[in-house]
């Protein structure tokens, strides 16, 4: 795995203090609030597990699992829900918490079904960003690490469901994406 790794983006102490400078907002914010955070699977698991640790007031969670994407590095802006939330959420604050918005399609889509549910309001954590490719007004509250317009894996970034355990975010060899025999 390591030798298909062209370049770390983003390194796993600058992803740590990050989560730590966003759990601690969210505990100010959210004090004496009913909250629940909402982990976006599969990718925003790594960082749902160091947000949360990060956060010190009390909180429920819960996870939707979407795919928007298939195998391929493309958005296809289709969203399709995969598992559903299991607790009510009425009069609750939630912030849904993801990897990585890039056409901030998926977190449209998320944060308009949600608000139909009767929550209190509904915000969104990330730890990363790509603007640049943004295809919708999304208002993100809690902003993570900017990147540039690159195909990146690990931190729960996937390519063709590999590459999650990577602890840093890192770009990938282009002959990965067109060499099958170089997965996993
Ligand atoms: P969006 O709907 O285009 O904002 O992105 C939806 C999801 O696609 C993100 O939350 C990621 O899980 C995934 N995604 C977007 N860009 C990348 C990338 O560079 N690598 C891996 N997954 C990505
Ligand atoms: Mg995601």
């Amino acid at each position: 795995m390591i030798g298909q790794i062209e370049e770390i983006l983003v390194t796993r102490e600058e992803l740590k203090n990050k989560a730590k400078e966003l759990g601690r907002k969210i505990s100010n914010d959210y004090e004496g609030k009913e909250l629940v955070l909402i982990g976006v699977l599969k990718g925003g698991v790594v960082f749902f597990a160091d947000l949360i640790r990060e956060i010190n007031i009390p909180i429920d969670i819960d996870f939707i699992s979407v795919s928007s994407y298939g195998n391929s590095t493309k958005s296809s802006g289709v969203v399709r829900i995969i598992k559903d939330i299991d607790i009510d959420i009425t009069n609750k604050h939630l912030l849904i918490v993801e990897d990585l918005v890039d056409t901030g399609l998926t977190l449209d889509y998320l944060k308009n079904m949600f608000k139909t549910r009767g929550p209190k309001d509904v915000k969104i954590c990330t730890a990363l960003d790509k603007p640049s490719r943004r295809k919708v007004d999304l208002e993100i509250e809690y902003e993570g690490i900017t990147i540039p317009d690159k195909f990146v894996v690990g931190y729960g970034l996937d390519y063709a469901g590999k590459y999650r355990n990577l602890p840093d975010v890192c770009v990938l060899h282009s002959s990965v994406y067109t060499s099958k025999e170089d997965m996993g």
